[in-house]
């Protein structure tokens, strides 16, 4: 019998990527079961139609979480910062898996963590603003604060890096500067950021549930690439067949952007930057490839997903 791994954020990015993975795996080890607040969206049915069995859960409701994760192997655990902006939420939504892990006895939990920068960076360096003030970069610190929950159960941290889907979704693709050239704009300096193609973090997520007894108790970074701003540029204009300038964006402006979380994401990029040392050390590229040998780099990323960028 193929062992159940209970997914949440089934219908997104790396929960989705996790469940096609298991769904696609020739060995037949494991079995997802896909948990979403609507089973009956297309999304859901779109999870069904591979095998998996859809059932309804909600990571704010804890009774719901405990008759998701009962009878399963394992738990894909991660948390939807940008659907709330509240740090404090994905505390007590974290919080309520690693307790429905714990009712269900699982034998390994994977927490889709990252970086507590404060650990690095205390709220005392006004180098960098702190925000809702307790926190330097809310959308990291609330998941590494979070890992307590997980510290007694067979977990394995997993340290997801930036998404090139940003490109496409997130309105951090190429812009349109006023001399008619489009430009990449990140405050990252002439620093090098991880990346990773979203739907590959399911697919090294499968590697480690494969591996347990290797990561059970260990930290792992993925990414598929670790690239400068400026190389990053290069590689869109070849994919895009039109030069793209890379526009090292000066933190304060890109503080003052303007969007829900612009000041959260200048942080992440002022850690990202000066922390560069650390975060290459701790997405490991090489790894990622061993957990998933499909592992996609920048450039094949943009062979499949160039045409779906916008051009603003
Ligand atoms: N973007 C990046 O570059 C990046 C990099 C590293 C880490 N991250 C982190 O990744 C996390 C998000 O993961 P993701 O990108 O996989 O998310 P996502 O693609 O936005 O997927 C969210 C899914 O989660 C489900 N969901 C939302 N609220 C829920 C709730 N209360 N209970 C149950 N399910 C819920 C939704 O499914 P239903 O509607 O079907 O329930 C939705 O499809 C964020 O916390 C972010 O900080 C992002």
């Amino acid at each position: 019998m193929p062992k159940i791994i209970a997914v949440a954020g089934s219908t997104g990015a790396q929960g989705g990527g996790l469940v096609r993975a298991i769904q696609r795996d020739p060995s037949g080890e494991f079995t997802a079961r896909a948990l979403t607040r609507d089973p009956g969206s297309d999304k859901a049915n779109a999870l069904a139609a591979l095998g998996a069995e859809v059932v309804a859960a909600n990571i704010d409701d804890p009774e719901s979480l405990k008759r998701a994760f009962a009878g399963a192997h394992g738990a894909y655990c991660v948390t939807f910062y940008w659907a709330h902006l509240s740090p404090e939420r994905e505390l007590s939504q974290a919080k309520a898996m690693a307790e429905a892990a714990k009712h269900a006895g699982l034998q390994h939990v994977i927490w889709s963590t990252l970086e507590d920068t404060r650990k690095h960076v205390p709220l005392s360096d006004r180098r960098m603003p702190t925000l809702m003030g307790k926190y330097k970069v809310p959308h990291f610190d609330a998941k590494g604060e979070a890992d307590q929950f997980f510290a007694g159960l067979p977990t394995t941290f997993s340290y997801a890096s930036f998404y090139w889907e940003n490109f496409i979704y997130f309105g951090m693709g190429p812009k349109q500067g006023p001399d008619g050239v489009f430009a990449l704009n990140l405050p990252m300096g002439n620093k090098r950021m991880t990346g990773i193609a979203a739907d590959d973090i399911g697919a090294c997520a499968l590697g480690l549930f494969k591996r347990r007894d290797e990561f059970v108790g260990k930290k792992v970074g993925l990414a598929g690439d670790a690239l400068t701003g400026a190389q990053m540029a290069e590689a869109l204009s070849k994919a895009l067949g039109k030069p793209i300038r890379y526009n090292a964006v000066p933190l304060d402006v890109y503080r003052n952007l303007g969007f829900p979380g612009a000041d959260d994401l200048a942080n992440m990029f002022q850690f990202y930057a000066d922390f560069e040392p650390l975060l290459l050390a701790s997405r490991d590229v090489r790894l990622s490839r061993s957990l998933n040998p499909a592992l996609q780099s920048f450039d094949q990323w943009l062979t499949a997903n160039a045409s779906r960028i916008p051009l603003g």
